[in-house]
């Protein structure tokens, strides 16, 4: 029996996505999207999302008690993340809501992201072009932008999960860069091995020998302000600093007092405390490349994201199964 409009489930879509994914979605619910992409308040998000069965979230709507308890409906959120400190997930346990991630789909592509900003902080590639377009390149010099090397040097990984170690797969097997990591726990000796001989160092150890460091790690309250002013003046002055975990795991302001001082040479920065505010004093390093978040936005990886979000919700509200959950007890 085909169902009738009213019996299907309602949604609502948070961001504006991929018209193919919302017509997807809207096969088999009733769909509330923002294909206008507006940036609904936390106010007026809880007013679109009472009274609906599931959302399709981004990473920056909150949901939080407060949140579930004014929308007792929901029944599930799918966030187009792998990231998910936008969820306070006992809380949606607790209120029998699932949760669901976009892991996998995004390693390689959020990996090659992180290589890339490495890369351009390092050898300063952003400054170069900055200087070329201000027409500044009138002769040659043999000190011309000076940066630093990559291959061939020690890579320090904070964080060592799926895309940590697609970076020090990267690193080691195409760079022939030495690599130490940081993480919650040791990895296993066969996965040591497969993210290139990998050996895993206490943070000030990974600080002090690192010659490059890329931070992969997710927000929590244990890694808010991993990275202050004590631990950049660990770092070597040649050393490069990559973020593409979540803001907050680096104190922005300390980092900009470092850039600035020379403490470290340079710094890539995909996610910011606050973001998409930046702080002011990192506009006014050059030695600092900044991207808006983007770590992951292939075009073929931003639309594999999207569907794994829209696949959550339809397994889950037709037929009770998930295939990233968070909180998988729910499913017992
Ligand atoms: C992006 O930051 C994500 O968590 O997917």
């Amino acid at each position: 029996m085909t169902a009738t409009h009213t019996d299907k489930p309602a949604i609502v879509i948070a961001r504006a996505i991929f018209p193919e994914v919302v017509e997807q979605l809207q096969q088999y619910f009733v769909v509330e999207s923002n294909q206008a992409n507006e940036s609904w308040s936390g106010t007026e998000f809880v007013k679109r999302l009472r009274g609906k069965h599931g959302a399709l979230t981004t990473g920056e709507q909150r949901i939080d008690a407060e949140v579930l308890a004014a929308c007792p409906d929901l029944k599930i959120c799918a966030n187009m993340a792998v990231g998910h400190d936008n969820f306070d997930l006992p809380a949606m346990t607790a209120a029998g809501v699932l949760a669901t991630n976009a892991p996998d789909v995004l390693t390689e592509t959020t990996a090659d992201g992180g290589f890339a900003l490495l890369m351009a902080a390092a050898r300063r590639i952003s400054e170069g072009e900055h200087f070329l377009r201000a027409g500044k390149w009138r002769e040659w010099s043999y000190d011309m932008l000076l940066g630093q090397d990559v291959h061939g040097t020690t890579l320090g990984i904070v964080g060592m999960g799926r895309i940590g170690q697609a970076i020090a797969r990267r690193g080691a097997r195409g760079f022939g860069m030495t690599v130490l990591y940081h993480n919650r726990s040791r990895l296993s000796a066969g996965k040591e091995q497969d993210a290139g001989g990998a050996r895993y160092v206490r943070l000030d150890e990974l600080l002090r020998r690192a010659d490059h460091v890329v931070l992969v790690a997710p927000l929590t309250p244990q890694t808010r302000h991993l990275i202050g002013a004590a631990e950049l003046a660990l770092m070597k002055p040649t050393a490069t600093l990559v973020n593409i975990g979540r803001g907050g795991v680096v104190d922005d302001a300390a980092l900009a007092a470092a850039l600035q001082a020379g403490q470290i040479a340079a710094a890539g920065l995909d996610v910011f405390e606050g973001e998409p505010s930046v702080h002011p004093a990192l506009l006014r390093c050059s030695n600092v490349v900044l991207t808006p978040h983007i770590a992951s936005a292939s075009a073929p990886t931003r639309l594999a994201m999207a569907r794994l979000a829209a696949d959550n919700l339809i397994d889950y509200l037709t037929r009770g199964t998930a295939r990233t959950p968070l909180n998988p007890e729910l499913l017992a």
